[in-house]
């Protein structure tokens, strides 16, 4: 049977991309950010996961706010970066697993969940950028990828709990898949940001680090707050933490917190990067 073996929480601010482009990772800016990484290149490199879900949100690119899926999830075989970012050079296209995608869209549905299946999907840093930051070198050939956007862009958005409990029926749908697969789970984007407005700069590194403490010990804490609770708690972008939530909601073994980093500002941006490994 398929296995979740752990998650990953990381940023993916698309300024990261160009850095990694022009190779700035041992820089004064970056360095602290960058050394977050190379433990989880280990473990990467020791567990050899075949698939990557991913939870991540689209900024614009593949959905415009004229049509917003709350959830959409991809079931193509291959996933282009269709990022305006920075004009960096071109990525190697994504791997799809397509009939795990099915299996999990089925499962879904069955579950109650209204999602918008992509059988072609184009995506953004949201999805790049970890990939990037999890593969040194765009070294990510042999891995598949599911990815499972959410709506953080445009309200009504889908609350710290949908996100959660979708995560968890996403987690039963893998343990209900009947190949030996090992799947790492990844929540992106984060922590408290807010990118325009009166408040443009926000960040609030006080409840950024709740967040990281509670996600492991304590989702409730997080499930229970509302949208506007992490608009005004982690400014207008801050909302993006409901994709942290659908990767924990995924993992229901032991937690074993192997690597944690919190370093601000990159960006605009509180950035965490958490490895966590899910024992049986
Ligand atoms: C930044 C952060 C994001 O999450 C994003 O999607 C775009 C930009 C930033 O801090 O620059
Ligand atoms: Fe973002």
């Amino acid at each position: 049977m398929a296995k979740i073996i752990g998650g990953i929480t990381t940023s993916h601010i698309p300024l990261i991309g160009k850095a990694i482009d022009q190779g700035l990772q041992q820089t004064p800016y970056w360095k602290t950010f960058f050394d977050a990484y190379p433990p989880i290149h280990d473990w990467l490199e020791e567990e050899k996961p075949d698939v990557a879900i991913i939870f991540y949100n689209d900024h614009g690119l593949e959905f415009f706010i004229d049509k917003k899926p709350t959830f959409a999830i991809g079931a193509a075989a291959q996933y282009h970066n269709a990022d305006e970012g920075w004009g960096i050079k071109p990525i190697p296209p994504i791997n799809g697993d397509q009939e795990l995608s099915w299996h999990i869209c089925n499962e879904l549905v069955e579950k109650e969940f209204d999602i918008t299946i992509c059988q072609e999907m184009r995506v953004d840093h949201g999805l790049t950028v970890p990939m990037q930051l999890m593969w040194p070198g765009n070294q990510y050939e042999h891995m598949k990828v599911i990815p499972v956007c959410i709506n953080v862009e445009q309200h009504p958005m889908p609350s710290p709990k949908r996100c959660f409990d979708l995560g968890k029926a996403i987690g039963e749908a893998v343990e209900s898949y009947d190949k030996d697969l090992k799947v790492v789970v990844l929540g992106t984007g984060g922590l408290s940001h807010q990118l325009d407005g009166e408040r443009a700069g926000f960040i609030n590194k006080e409840f950024d680090l709740y967040c990281m403490d509670k996600i492991i010990s304590e989702p409730e804490a997080l499930t229970s707050l509302t949208i506007r609770d992490l608009v005004e708690e982690a400014g207008a972008q801050g909302p993006e933490l409901i994709m942290w939530l659908g990767m924990r909601g995924t993992l229901r073994g032991e937690l074993n917190v192997l690597h944690s980093n919190y370093h601000i500002p990159i960006s605009n941006t509180g950035a965490g990067t958490m490895l966590i490994e899910n024992k049986e």
